[in-house]
């Protein structure tokens, strides 16, 4: 008998793991003594959390701490840190209960897109975009609707573009600094179109997990710009955290009980352990100012390299840590361009077909946020392997 599978079933790979995969299986098969694959595939710093949280963490051990399960929302004593923190970097007075900690990024987006809407409603998002966005919201039953960006508006969206969609979309999700391009939505652009989504009834829903990471841009949170908006962000980036799996959400006041309600029944809490090193992140800042330091000074060398390595189309770099490189004067096909690099010059990168169905065969995502070492290594193999 053959049963039924469901919706999800279908959802597509994140392709970036196929590379991983494979750069993970051409430098296995390197003989000894070879230079290595430089890995530009990844948006993972390579420098684990900063030593303090560390050491909050193995302090919380050595004590014995019970570290049962957490408020679903999170430790009362990091949602208050977390509100600190908009005082701090934005200068937004955030009561803590709009602050819901989540597992990840990745685990508030389920918990907002329940929240805020229902099978059936339309959700956009600009092309080129993180691919779990569509794949998470296919999977819920909701409709991804793609506003197709170009390097005119630096692969952001605009009010002109929501505009043409009829009827308006009940969903919004924008990404400053963005992966994969790397480019900001300046403060007044955030501010035109939070305004234009709250006064419209679109829901924005706005990843801010980049935050920390930007090079002349300032940053603007979408919490002090919109009443309705919902603000993602994470541990994983500024705060070199990835696999500790701690986010964090900004509510609206209407979201706040149903989020609640939808984290206790999917997740009891975050993980405890982690939830107290993450508090203790936020005193990091010259650790971590050291980090983004080292991004930009890749951004820099890779930004003037790249163009004489044949790769001269590259997006402003504004934020993050990506590059992406429109290739559609080498190949029509990122994903053989993608596996030939790798093959001859050793260096993973993305594909753009990941982050745009239609048009990514002409796109290629550098990440630098590994070894400044390797991002130079990076420089020279290109030029020699054009
Ligand atoms: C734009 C964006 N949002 C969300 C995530 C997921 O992050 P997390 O590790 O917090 O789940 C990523 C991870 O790369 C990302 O690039």
């Amino acid at each position: 008998m053959t049963l039924k599978t469901g919706r999800g079933a279908a959802a597509p790979p994140f392709l970036v793991m196929d590379v991983i995969a494979a750069a993970n299986a051409k430098q296995a098969g390197l003989p000894a003594g070879s230079p290595g694959v430089i890995r530009m595939e990844v948006g993972q710093p390579g420098t684990g959390a900063p030593a303090a949280a560390v050491a909050a963490a193995a302090a919380a051990l050595a004590q014995g701490e019970a570290l049962g399960y957490t408020e679903a929302l999170g430790r009362p004593s990091l949602r208050a840190r977390i509100a600190r923190h908009y005082g701090e970097w934005y200068g937004l007075d955030l009561a803590p209960c709009r602050i819901a900690v989540t597992v990840g990024a990745s685990g508030a987006f389920p918990l907002a897109f329940l929240a805020a809407f229902d099978p059936g409603d339309r959700v956009a998002l600009s092309a080129p975009f993180y691919p779990p966005y569509r794949n998470i919201l296919t999977a819920l039953g909701l409709t991804p609707v793609i506003l197709e960006t170009t390097a005119e508006t630096r692969f952001q969206p605009t009010v002109e573009l929501l505009r043409r969609l009829t009827p308006p979309p009940d969903g919004l999700v924008i990404a400053s600094p963005s992966n994969p391009a790397g480019t900001m939505l300046a403060p007044a652009e955030l501010e035109t179109i939070a305004r234009f989504c709250h006064l419209s009834g679109i829901r924005l829903i706005s990843d801010e997990i980049y935050h920390g990471i930007q090079f002349a841009t300032p940053i603007a949170t979408a919490a002090a710009l919109s009443p309705s908006a919902i603000v993602i962000n994470s541990f994983s980036k500024y705060f070199s955290m990835t696999g500790w799996r701690i986010g964090w959400m900004v509510l609206p006041e209407d979201l706040l009980r149903p989020v609640e309600c939808l984290a206790q029944n999917f997740f009891i809490s975050a993980p405890h352990i982690a939830q107290v090193a993450a508090e203790a992140a936020f005193e990091c800042a010259p650790e971590l100012e050291a980090n983004v330091a080292r991004y930009r000074r890749s951004r820099d060398l890779l930004l003037a390299a790249l163009p004489g390595a044949g790769f001269p189309k590259l997006s402003p770099a504004e934020g993050a840590f990506y590059l992406f490189a429109d290739i559609s004067s080498r190949t029509d096909d990122s994903v053989s361009f993608a596996a030939r690099m790798l093959a001859e010059a050793g260096i993973a990168a993305t594909p753009g077909v990941d982050f745009d169905h239609r048009r990514g065969q002409d796109f290629l995502r550098f990440s630098y946020c590994g070894p400044e070492s390797d991002m130079a290594e990076a420089a020279r193999r290109l030029a020699q392997w054009r």
